[in-house]
């Protein structure tokens, strides 16, 4: 096991830079099923998904070469066999669900673990399932298992209850080889969306409209070789933002874009921060004192649910009182107990949290509960008076890549310690 120890009070100062997205390259390599081609994936970030879904595509007899010393992987699905994904490893990341669409495009059928909830909410799939029938599969559910079938798959009109990223790309990949055109009505507009749209595009797919609220597809027979650099990390990236606000730091961010981090900017800049962007950079000063705000989570391009908890964190040591409304998902306040065990004055009532600022958190042995809430457990170390530690790093590990070094390039007294439990 690991843990991580932080010394908080430490200015910050220098530059950090940003990974490519965690959300992009998940979807990416499940993308990669439907090309019985070279898949090249450029400044790949070494993340425990990206090992998860390596292995899954590895279990179904992919090839995959992961170059760590050029943060490049390398895929060749030709030999795929369409047999059964292995239940742990999908079962281990539910994120692993996006090579259903995939699959079914590829191979007709398919039949794989349901992916289970997790800390922050049930994660229906009936969104997926609604499209992938729409398409002409037939799905049958039942005892832990979905199964998908169909002859072939045949375009069709679809309009999501909800714009899901995840159902948004399991359709767009199944689509890409269906016949005819297939359009997408209340899709999800997210950057990575288009990240994966870019991407199968490179590889010969026929899409427009990503980024809106409907994504066309007409089928191709078959993809092409690729090489794809995916985009920063723009979670990554606003974690950073927060960093220098609740830090009270100014330092220097580079691998960013604008357009993406439009959301964060603003309810950023609402609360004193000073931004300066400079092309791919972004220069954040929190060394003002900040207002309480009000956070409202919305599908991009509204604030995004990941970042929620970073953000109050920084609400946290606020004077005055911020109300943050969790719409997208159904638990996502899980960081609140352990903010509170640092001293956080927080009240939950359903979806919405009431944060009433305190001078600053004490350090204590906090647990991360979830990926994103163990980011906001790190930016609350580093503010605190006296040590923090916090357990269960190994969700944080999941969606940031050595975050420990990065903020030690900073200048924060942050240290990676293994122990026994
Ligand atoms: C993606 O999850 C991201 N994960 C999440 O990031 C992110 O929080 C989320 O999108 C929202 O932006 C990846 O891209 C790997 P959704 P996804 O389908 O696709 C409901 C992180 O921290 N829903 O847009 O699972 C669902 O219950 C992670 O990096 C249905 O009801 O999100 C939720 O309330 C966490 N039925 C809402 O939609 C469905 O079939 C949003 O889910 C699908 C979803």
């Amino acid at each position: 096991m690991e843990k991580l120890i932080i010394k908080g009070g430490k200015k910050l100062e220098g530059e950090v830079n940003i990974s490519a997205a965690k959300n992009s390259v998940l979807p990416i390599l499940a993308a990669t099923i439907l090309n019985g081609n070279n898949c090249t994936i450029e400044n790949m970030p070494m993340l425990e998904d990206v090992f998860v879904i390596c292995e899954v595509l590895k279990s179904l007899k992919a090839n995959v070469i992961i170059d760590k010393l050029n943060n490049r992987v390398k895929i060749n699905t030709a030999n795929l066999f369409d047999n059964e994904s292995n239940d742990e490893l999908v079962r281990k990341m539910r994120a692993s669900f996006l090579i259903m669409g995939p699959m079914l495009g590829r191979f007709g059928n398919f039949k794989i673990s349901l992916p289970g909830g997790c800390n922050i909410g049930t994660r229906p799939i009936d969104l997926h399932l609604k499209g992938l029938s729409a398409l002409g599969a037939e799905i049958t559910v039942g005892h832990g298992y979905v199964e998908a079938n169909a002859k072939k798959l045949i375009g069709s009109n679809i309009y999501l209850d909800y714009p899901s990223v995840g159902a948004t790309e399991n359709i767009m990949m199944a689509a890409a080889l269906a016949e005819g055109e297939t359009v997408i009505g209340n899709a999800a507009e997210e950057p990575e969306i288009v990240d994966l749209a870019m991407f199968l595009k490179a590889m010969g797919a026929q899409i427009s409209g990503e980024g809106t609220d409907t994504i066309r597809i007409l089928g191709v027979k078959d993809f092409k070789e690729v090489v794809h650099k995916p985009i920063y990390d723009r979670i990554e990236a606003g974690t950073f933002m927060i960093t220098a606000a609740i830090t009270k730091s100014l330092f220097k961010i580079n691998g960013v874009n604008e357009v993406h981090l439009k959301p964060i900017i603003a309810k950023l800049t609402e609360m004193g921060v000073a931004v300066e962007i400079n092309k791919n950079s972004i220069i954040v000063d929190g060394r003002k004192k900040l207002n309480p705000i009000d956070i409202k989570t919305m599908p991009y391009p509204g604030f995004p649910t990941d970042m929620q908890a970073q953000m109050m964190s920084l609400l946290c040591t606020v004077k005055g009182t911020s109300i943050i409304t969790e719409t997208v998902f159904e638990n996502r306040f899980m960081q609140a107990v352990e903010l509170k065990r640092m001293g956080a004055n927080i009240k939950i009532d359903g979806r919405s949290a009431v944060i009433e600022g305190i001078d600053t958190f004490t350090g204590s042995e906090v647990k991360a509960t979830d990926l994103r809430a163990g980011a906001a457990l790190i930016l609350a170390g580093l503010t605190a008076e006296g040590t923090t530690v916090i357990e269960d790093i190994y969700h944080i590990d999941r969606g940031y890549v050595s975050i420990e070094e990065k903020l030690k390039r900073l200048g924060a007294d942050i240290e990676r310690v293994s122990y026994c439990k």
